[in-house]
């Protein structure tokens, strides 16, 4: 029976991955994959992450199972995280977070949930959005839409259209939103943006379920989740996709989140037993390390307060680097304005060339992104700008 399988292409972000480390030129970029790296070009552990984990491999007493929800102190640290402590559905206990094998973990049992509440559902994802949406809501059986999101032309959001489009939703179908730093393009929804949507969402009687892969990345913790938080604030019912792969930078860990936000605790416990039963049909129960020293991070307040100025060193590294890319391309004559890309957001923009220049990039200059031109800042650093950005302008 195997004889009738195709063998198919690479994944066209991790495919980036193999291709990269294959690539014998020593001044080779990579800008595919969303993975941090830092002025020396590495991914290392966080040292609040690496204490967190000495203590758990000190105290650690048990590999017995977790339970398909995962740990209760991981998951209440994460409603805290996200939403706050003192957040209306917080405090009224109508959350239900479940621990999931990463963000993807999350954005699937998400679906899989939304499909037992309506077997119908349609969710509506933007144009353009991490490709990996499509496969992973998509496998789970909810029917696809697409929303306009992000005009490659002016490099804004195509808010009007974006409205004029998911007017037309109906009650019970969900509206995918990246929380922030969206991925791939890294033009954020303003606050009044969030609030027209939800106030949307409150008439129509759609379900926001929010994508929130890289709070902290953006403007800052609480900042990047101010829609999150306002939906949940404002509607009876949000579901909430969240990793800790990139703030925490735990990625192979696979520590994520979904919450389900209800309109009382009793629907809480009951969509945490639906979850559940979800979960235990798919993996029976998440991993446990990563999210043990996640959740020591955001409990002990020592580690919590150096995680959060890695997190901030993170962020004002990739800030720095679109300023830099940006100055050094409009110092060199660019025949191209790239100042967008230095009011954009998180990991990502859209470099706005065609998919022959970034294969070009990528033969000629050992330069790698995504086909569409999606470029992962961080791999960016002082010693491989001015590399990049001539050769940027070589093939402009
Ligand atoms: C990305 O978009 O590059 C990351 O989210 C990694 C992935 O799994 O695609």
């Amino acid at each position: 029976m195997f004889e009738k399988l195709e063998r198919l292409p690479a994944d066209p972000i991790l495919g980036l991955m193999a291709a990269y480390r294959d690539d014998p030129n020593p001044h080779k970029i990579d800008l595919g994959v969303g993975v941090y790296k830092d002025e020396q070009g590495n991914t290392p552990v966080l040292t609040s992450v690496k204490r967190a984990e000495e203590i758990i491999l000190a105290d650690e007493n048990t590999k017995a199972y977790l339970p398909p929800t995962g740990s209760p102190d991981f998951t209440q640290a994460i409603q805290k995280l996200l939403f706050g402590e003192n957040h209306p559905a917080f405090t009224a206990k109508r959350i239900a977070t479940i621990q999931s094998p990463g963000g993807c973990g999350a954005l699937r049992l998400g679906a899989d949930f939304a499909l037992r509440c309506n077997p119908e559902a349609t969710v509506w994802v933007s144009d353009p959005t991490w490709a990996n949406h499509i496969p992973l809501l998509g496998n789970a059986g909810l029917k696809l839409a697409k929303y306009p999101y992000y005009d490659s032309a002016t490099h804004a959001l195509k808010f009007d259209e974006m409205v004029s489009t998911l007017r037309q939703v109906k009650r019970g179908d969900l509206v995918l939103l990246h929380g922030c730093c969206h991925n791939p393009c890294g033009a954020d929804l303003t606050k009044a943006q969030w609030q027209t949507l939800s106030e949307m969402a409150e008439q129509q009687g759609f379900v926001p379920y929010i994508d929130i892969a890289y709070q902290g990345f953006g403007k800052g913790l609480v900042e990047d989740a101010y829609g999150v938080r306002l939906m949940a604030e404002r509607l009876p019912e949000v579901i909430v996709a969240s990793s800790c792969s990139k703030n925490f930078g735990i990625y192979r860990e696979r520590v994520g989140a979904l919450s389900i936000v209800t309109d009382s605790p009793e629907s809480a416990i009951t969509s945490t037993t639906q979850a559940a039963s979800i979960a235990r049909g798919m993996y029976s129960m998440p991993p446990s390390h990563g999210a043990a020293a996640v959740s020591l991070v955001l409990n002990m307040p020592e580690l919590h307060q150096q995680w959060q100025v890695e997190l901030t060193d993170m962020r004002d590294r990739i800030n720095a680097m679109r300023e830099l890319l940006v100055e050094k391309l409009t110092m060199k004559n660019a025949s191209q304005d790239f100042s967008f890309i230095q009011n954009q957001l998180g990991m990502f923009s859209f470099l706005g060339i065609t998919t022959e220049q970034v294969h070009q990039l990528r033969e000629q200059y050992s330069i790698y992104m995504v086909d569409s031109s999606r470029i992962s800042i961080a791999g960016m650093n002082h010693t491989n700008i001015d590399y990049l950005t001539d050769s940027i302008i070589k093939i402009l």
